[in-house]
């Protein structure tokens, strides 16, 4: 970092700051982990420097002698670690192989299926917004009720629809991928099945994770998640893949390049190559066995907790809790979580009854802090941490106004209190029932770190129902409304919190406008708006 903090200070201390959180906070997102040196220093090697269009042996570029034995290297580690004939190294990413897939065995406006976004499936596997949807048909499949995968609806869509190809595979689904039923669907069709083993490459290779490749076609994979490696993705044809198209390996080829692609990240490819070497010793078996002791340990702990879960738990590195009982609760246990320097993500739940934007679900995953050392015991230190946060969160809800929602998490990014107003007129020296429930919402918000004020009414309580005709609302003396505004607030502070509490009397303002600013206020109010305070509208119908 030395020539970097000299050259490019801002970048420098950014990095540092990024390396702080990393080390300092828990990283709960299951699609994230902590590469070793080994591939750092691959990754930020001089490899970087290098064009090499093309492939080993058959390069559009000079110089390339040195790349073409690295991507060999990277080439033959995959192959025997996933057992396939045949891999593709130079995708840029998992999205990029993904539609590089599409490209290389469909036509535009062929269709295909894949899990729906919301119920964990990837925005590649034919999600609307998706360029994957846009250049091909998409067919989505759901979970069921229970969030498992829902067989008997591919099975339909696949009848009825006859996909060239099927995506399975999901960013956010907790269950072991049956691949072999997968395989009997898409077999009966005669489609290609293509699995995105993006999330569970790490598992299969660590062996707590049944492979695909005797029955996908296809496979993707990126190679930044469970497998530890760079941000990167491969794609692999497996030897049925071949058999049912000898040509698959070429068609995937030229799809990446020159399809899509030019010159290969080769820093990358020499990082990806580390990291398979990483994941082929026994060691990485160890470390896949523990990524799943964890994950359950972190189940068992929720459901003690009485904390709901899609599926009810899971079998692989990450876990959707499910908070729907709570005002869509992901998008602010995300946020909250970060403050307290637990990084997870929200994400839609199966059936989500809010929007995407605030979902009622977050993903968490065990991958990242598996690699730095937790076991079991520490998961059900981390269980606990989350729930206290769900716990003290779960009171506060979320604005149901789309506008103050936003308003509302943007503080909660910033870390900036909120400040909430509640009013009272003191019309009689006692806080009736009512009070309390609003009083005590108050308190919550001071409980979590947020800005109270009270604002009492000292003048409108001095004007009450000019026409003497509400009872609840006579006009009051100065005098007597100061003895009830301190019998008022001697009751408020049993349940607030005084010293963190202002008070303010709408006097200070009320006192000061002219009958200019009146008539000006007063424009500013509706008859309509009038009304939705019941009594007048009661007062009305009563022609009082
Ligand atoms: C299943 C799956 N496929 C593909 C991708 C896309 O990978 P990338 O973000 O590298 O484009 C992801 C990323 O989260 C994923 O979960």
């Amino acid at each position: 970092m030395k020539n970097l903090t000299t050259q490019d200070p801002q970048i420098s201390q950014a990095i540092q700051k990024e390396q702080s959180r990393q080390l300092e906070g828990l990283e709960l997102i299951p699609s994230e982990n902590y590469v070793s040196t080994a591939v750092l220093k691959a990754m930020g090697s001089i490899l970087t420097n290098k064009y090499s269009e093309g492939f080993v042996g058959h390069r559009y570029y000079a110089g390339n002698t040195h790349i073409d034995e690295i991507e060999s290297l990277a080439i033959d580690r995959a192959k025997s670690l996933f057992q396939v004939p045949f891999v593709n190294v130079q995708p840029y990413s998992g999205s990029p192989a993904n539609f590089a897939v599409l490209n290389a065995v469909l036509e535009p406006g062929d269709s295909f299926s894949g899990l729906n976004l919301t119920d964990g499936g990837h925005l590649t596997h034919g999600w609307k917004i998706s360029a994957t949807a846009k250049y091909f048909r998409s067919y989505p499949y759901h979970v069921k009720k229970d969030g498992y995968i829902n067989f008997a609806e591919l099975e339909l869509i696949a009848q009825k629809h006859k996909p060239k190809l099927i995506w399975c595979g999901a960013t956010a689904y907790s269950r072991i991928i049956d691949f072999a039923k997968f395989s009997t669907i898409a077999d009966k069709v005669g489609a290609l099945l293509v699995a995105d083993i993006s999330h569970i490459a790490g598992l299969i290779v660590g062996g707590v994770h049944p492979s695909p490749t005797p029955y996908a076609h296809i496979i993707t994979t990126t190679t930044h998640k469970t497998l530890r490696g760079p941000r990167g993705a491969m794609i692999m044809v497996t030897d049925k893949g071949l058999s049912k198209d000898p040509k698959l390996g070429q068609k995937i080829n030229q799809s990446v390049f020159p399809g899509l692609q030019g010159g290969p990240h080769n820093h990358t490819t020499a990082a990806i190559a580390v990291a398979l070497r990483e994941a082929s010793q026994k060691s990485f078996q160890t470390y896949a066995q523990q990524i799943i002791k964890n994950a359950k340990a972190l189940e068992i702990a929720f459901r003690q907790h009485n904390i709901k879960m899609v599926s009810d738990g899971t079998d692989n590195h990450l876990l959707v809790l499910d908070l729907s009982e709570h005002n869509a609760l992901g998008a602010q246990l995300e946020k909250a979580l970060e403050i307290a320097h637990i990084t997870t993500n929200k994400n839609t739940i199966p059936y989500d009854p809010s929007s995407p934007y605030y979902p009622s679900g977050l993903r968490l995953g065990t991958p990242a802090i598996t690699t730095r050392g937790f076991k079991t015991k520490d998961m059900v230190q981390v269980a606990s941490w989350i729930t206290q946060v769900i716990n003290h969160i779960k009171k506060d809800q979320l604005p149901e106004e789309k506008s103050q929602r936003a308003e509302y998490m943007k503080k909660l990014e910033k870390k900036q209190p909120l400040t909430v107003k509640l009013g009272i007129d003191p019309t009689s020296p006692d806080i009736h029932l009512g009070h309390t429930v609003t009083l005590n919402k108050l308190r919550q918000f001071q409980d979590l770190g947020h800005n109270a004020v009270l604002i009492i009414g000292d003048y409108t309580a001095m004007i009450g129902d000019p026409s003497g005709r509400m009872s609840e609302r006579p006009q009051i003396s100065r005098e007597i409304i100061m003895e009830n505004v301190k019998s008022y607030e001697q009751q408020a502070f049993k349940i607030l919190d005084k010293s963190k509490l202002k008070i303010v009397y709408n006097g200070e303002w009320f006192s000061k406008l002219n009958f200019e600013d009146v008539i000006k206020l007063i424009s500013k109010f509706t008859i309509a708006q009038m009304f939705e305070h019941d009594y007048f509208d009661k007062r009305f119908k009563e022609g009082v």
